[in-house]
């Protein structure tokens, strides 16, 4: 059976460690694709030649042509800028937009039947733009945030309570801005629920609630660290796992940013909810129950979103 093959729609930072992590897990054959002519193909030489090292079978092409993505399976986006210190990830909103526009013509002509994963920020409404270009069925087309800020959540709780970040889960909901939803109740140590680690005296409420605003700011703080670009480890390997998840119609339990008609009282729109990946790509969204503190939260994220689709709404007016 042949290869899965795999387009990864700009060759960053992020798209260059996207395609190293799918070539090392032999997810399938994998095309970069990016406006900069060389950067791609020299991205995927570079990695082609790990091969022999590190024992991957995986075919490694790059490209400038929108036709060198024909028939991918899958299509993971990071296109565009990312925020320099300062900034947040709304600012990047006009320029990325312009972006997703060509990316999404891009796969509506060669990747009609592809899982779409979308990277780029704002990414909430960028990846409800991405669809609305592409025209793709929504269940295919869904963004990478929460497994991002949920495995920020794991990282610093596992710091705090000294146990492997394998056995913290935890969930963040909403959009993936500073109005993030991460959900204390629904976050545990091997079952044990956050509230009742408080409880146990494991940690305190005040040092949970600076772990929060710590994961709030996630992506800032590297930012701030790294002065010329955003994260792309931890990005790069979130979207990865999602991707993974459909080829091997895993069915796994992962927050993204899809689009939600119904459940959480929503009316047909792209947020951060929990969602079961399979291989129809989206293939249900979980409607947990929420807090009414929670609930307030919810909501106050799902308002930003929405003023950031207005507000692509009024920049784009193919989109209003
Ligand atoms: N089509 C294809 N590629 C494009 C286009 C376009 N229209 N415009 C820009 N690019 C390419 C750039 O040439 C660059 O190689 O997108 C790539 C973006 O890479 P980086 O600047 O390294 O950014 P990266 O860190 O990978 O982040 C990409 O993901 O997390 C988000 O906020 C981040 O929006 C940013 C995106």
């Amino acid at each position: 059976m042949a290869r899965p093959k795999i387009a990864l729609i700009g060759a960053g930072q992020i798209g260059g460690t996207l395609a190293h992590l799918a070539a090392i897990k032999e997810l399938g054959d994998v095309v970069l694709f990016d406006i900069a002519e060389g950067t791609p193909q020299g991205k995927a030489l570079d990695i082609a030649q790990s091969g022999p090292s590190e024992g991957f079978d995986a075919a490694l092409k790059g490209a400038n042509s929108y036709a060198d993505i024909a028939d991918a399976d899958v299509c993971i986006v990071t296109a565009g800028v990312p925020r320099k210190p300062g900034m947040s990830r709304d600012d990047l909103l006009g320029i990325n937009l312009k972006v997703m526009k060509s990316v999404g013509e891009g796969i509506r002509e060669h990747a009609p039947n592809a899982f779409v994963i979308c990277i780029t920020n704002p990414l909430d409404a960028m990846v409800w733009a991405l669809r609305e270009f592409s025209g793709l069925p929504h269940n295919k087309v869904v963004g990478m945030a929460g497994v991002l800020d949920s495995a920020r959540f794991r990282h610093f709780l596992s710091l705090e309570f000294n146990v492997s970040m394998r056995d913290v889960t935890a969930f963040v909901l909403g959009g993936h801005g500073d109005t993030m939803v991460p959900l204390a109740r629904y976050s545990t140590v091997a079952g044990i629920p956050l509230p009742d680690l408080v409880q146990m005296g494991w940690t305190t409420q005040e040092k949970l609630d600076a772990i929060i605003q710590r994961t709030r700011d996630g992506g800032a703080e590297i930012v701030g660290l790294l002065k010329t670009g955003s994260a792309f480890y931890a990005p790069a390997t979130s979207a990865i796992e999602m991707a993974e998840a459909y080829l091997k119609d895993q069915k796994r339990l992962l927050p993204c940013a899809a689009y939600v008609d119904g459940a959480f009282g929503l009316n047909g729109m792209y947020v951060g909810v929990p969602t079961i990946i399979g291989k129809d790509g989206i293939e249900r969204i979980v409607d947990i129950k929420l807090s009414s503190d929670e609930q307030a939260m919810f909501d106050k994220s799902v308002d930003a979103v929405k003023g950031l689709v207005e507000a692509c709404k009024g920049i784009d007016s193919s989109l209003a």
